[in-house]
């Protein structure tokens, strides 16, 4: 594959800047195909670059309100999404293995080191990108690159704590403005009879925009817990796991049909009925794999009131051991009660759609009890409905984006808690994880306990299947941190989450939440469904026009394509 560097030809606004793309397309084969696209395909600097004098080696005049527009909107999540070339976690728009990228100072965007001398390099963020409006562009975009060899990605919201919507020298496929949304109350899968309750979302239509529109047709859906995740995208294509999963199941388990442009050019509907081996597929495969998803159809649930507790005591070590000590002693019971949520080390989220606020109440009272006992607090409320729930609760305390921070978790079955020794191993390795390596647990009731599976429907992990949660934990790190210490950071992830592995050998791990450097990923993500998902991805995309870290049939770690993630060894 040669590297071309290309003069923009068409470009207004750059049409002086030199982007580094692959493959072999000629500047006038770009020039067809923007003129082609009507004005969608654009070029892409990183979202900090107007705070930089120097840009991609270029001089350039910086503009200090645009520069501001960037500060305010550095950490919001509502920010990020409306830039094409932002991501959530900002390490995935750097070059991790050259140190080349373009970042503010996350914890405080006004810190004038972070440009005072430097220069902003395009790093991991595609040079190009097309706002994809209909399906048309979607197979112009393969048709180019399988005649030109160009580097294709695709990008939603940019929430991927593994770096799958970046892809240095790339034409990113941007699905954010596909943000339409739908209820039925009679659809129908397309060649079948049943009818649903559902929501038909567009390929960018985000989690609060989803939510509102729900409540305003009082119904309930089913999705995360953050607010500007693209539902459709890589969210239900890799699992999509709620805290109302535990009733109601994982996205996957909701989603009765998509609307894809396949590596091949054709628009397909995959469903029950068409297309049953690539709707499969859709259903855990991962995105950025299959094909670009326009839009996704999912059931909804009536409008529901949620029993919620919120309790937290005072952070100090004591208080940790004995929180986790009960709250993992209870989790069992919370797993056959219908409870999701989030927990920590002094602290739990917990939702509820079935019990009463009494049996609610008696069900937490333990920790109650162990809160109110030790300056800590306890709130078990009755909210309306999810809206309500998620206004309160989410909205105010959702996970901070704008910093690079890292993830790395495994699926814990519920063998592990139905005896004591079960049980400690558990808490053993938290403890580690907290003095070791200094890592707070992220604990997620959000594994489909009660759900009714219907075996085989779904290609996620089977290990979901007999979960009782998602256990790690996520590690922030500095803006300027240089290579060696990201490199010890990522080391001490997988060491850390090794220890996991340990305690559950035969579970997995959520491909949207797992280690980076996850060995044997595809057992850990797929299980048995791999084989068959290699299969389904080689009829549908036989020349591996899309490609992404750790998905199902990439080329692997070595290929250029790969060349900004870091190699640990
Ligand atoms: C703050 C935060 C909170 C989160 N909370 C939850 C949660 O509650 N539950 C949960 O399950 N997960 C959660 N996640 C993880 C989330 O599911 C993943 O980050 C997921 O990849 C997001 O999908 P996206 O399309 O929005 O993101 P993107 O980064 O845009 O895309 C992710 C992957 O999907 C591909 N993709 C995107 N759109 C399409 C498309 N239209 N067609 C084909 N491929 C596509 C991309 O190429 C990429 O490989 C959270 C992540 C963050 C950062
Ligand atoms: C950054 O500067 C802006 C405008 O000058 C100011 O409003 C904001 O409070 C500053 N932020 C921080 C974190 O200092
Ligand atoms: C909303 O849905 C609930 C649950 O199905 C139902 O009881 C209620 O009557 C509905 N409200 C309206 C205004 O339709
Ligand atoms: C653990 O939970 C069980 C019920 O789920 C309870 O009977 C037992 O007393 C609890 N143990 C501790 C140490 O709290
Ligand atoms: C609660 O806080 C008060 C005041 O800070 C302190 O005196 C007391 O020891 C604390 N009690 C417990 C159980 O932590
Ligand atoms: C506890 O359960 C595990 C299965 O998770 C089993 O292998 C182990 O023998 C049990 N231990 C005891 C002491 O019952
Ligand atoms: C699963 O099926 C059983 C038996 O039909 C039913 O009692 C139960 O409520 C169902 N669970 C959920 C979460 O729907
Ligand atoms: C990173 O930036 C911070 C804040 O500006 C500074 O204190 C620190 O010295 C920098 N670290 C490195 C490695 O440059």
């Amino acid at each position: 594959m040669k590297i071309v560097p290309l003069l923009l030809g068409f470009s207004a606004v750059l049409g002086t800047c030199l982007q580094t793309v692959y493959g072999a397309a000629s500047p006038q084969e770009w020039k067809r195909l923007g003129e082609s696209l009507q004005g969608r395909l654009h070029p892409a600097i990183p979202l900090s670059a107007p705070c930089f004098s120097v840009v991609n080696g270029r001089n350039v005049q910086r503009s200090e309100s645009a520069c501001r527009e960037v500060q305010q909107g550095y950490t919001k999540p509502d920010f990020r999404f409306t830039a094409a070339s932002a991501r959530m976690n900002p390490q995935w728009e750097t070059c991790m293995s050259t140190s080349e990228g373009c970042l503010l100072d996350s914890l405080n965007p006004n810190n004038s080191a972070a440009w005072a001398g430097r220069d902003c390099k395009q790093g991991s963020v595609p040079p190009y990108f097309i706002e994809v409006n209909d399906p048309r562009d979607v197979q112009k975009a393969f048709e180019f690159a399988k005649k030109t060899g160009t580097y294709l990605s695709i990008k939603a919201s940019g929430h991927d704590y593994k770096g799958r919507s970046s892809m240095p020298g790339s034409l990113s496929l941007w699905t954010a403005k596909l943000r339409s949304m739908s209820y039925s109350k009679t659809f129908t899968p397309e060649g079948g009879n049943k009818a649903y309750a559902a929501v038909t979302i567009g390929a960018g239509a985000i989690t609060e925009d989803i939510y509102k529109f729900a409540d305003e047709n009082n119904v309930t859906f089913i999705g995360g817990y953050a607010q500007t995740i693209s539902a459709s995208g890589g969210w239900v294509q890799g699992g999509g796991h709620s805290v109302l999963s535990p009733v109601y199941g994982l996205g996957v388990d909701r989603v009765l049909q998509f609307k894809i442009v396949t590596p091949d050019g054709e628009y397909r509907t995959a469903n029950q009925f068409k297309n049953q081996d690539l709707y499969w597929a859709l259903r855990g495969g991962g995105g950025g794999t299959f094909g670009v998803v326009l839009e996704s159809t999912m059931s909804v649930e009536p409008a529901m009131s949620i029993r919620v507790a919120s309790i937290s005591v005072p952070s100090n070590t004591e208080n940790a051991q004995r929180f986790l000590s009960l709250t993992i002693n209870e989790t069992y019971k919370w797993n056959q009660e219908g409870w999701g949520g989030h927990m920590t080390s002094v602290s739990l989220i917990n939702v509820n759609p079935r019990l009463t606020l009494k049996e609610a109440r008696e069900s937490v009272k333990t920790i109650t009890d162990f809160a109110l006992a030790n300056n800590g607090t306890s709130v078990v409320e009755d909210l309306p409905s999810w809206q309500a729930f998620f206004q309160k609760y989410v909205l105010s305390a959702q996970a901070v984006v704008g910093q690079p921070i890292i993830l790395g978790t495994r699926l814990m079955p519920t063998e592990l808690l139905k005896n004591d020794s079960g049980k400690n191993q558990v808490l053993n390795f938290i403890y580690t994880a907290l003095t070791k390596y200094r890592t707070e647990p992220y604990i997620i009731l959000g594994a489909p306990t009660l759900y009714n599976y219907t075996e085989g429907t779904t290609s996620v992990t089977p290990a979901w299947r007999t979960a009782s949660f998602q256990l790690g934990g996520s590690v922030k790190y500095p803006w300027n941190s240089t290579v060696s210490d990201i490199k010890r950071i990522y080391r001490e992830v997988t060491e850390r989450v090794q220890l996991s592995r340990v305690i559950a050998p035969n579970s997995g791990a959520y491909t949207n939440e797992g280690d980076l450097y996850e060995p044997d990923h595809e057992k850990a993500f797929w299980g048995d469904n791999y084989p068959k998902l290699l299969k389904i991805k080689k009829k549908y995309d036989p020349e591996g026009l899309l490609d992404c870290w750790h998905c199902v049939g990439s080329r692997g770690p070595t290929d250029p394509r790969f060349s900004c993630y870091l190699t640990l060894l």
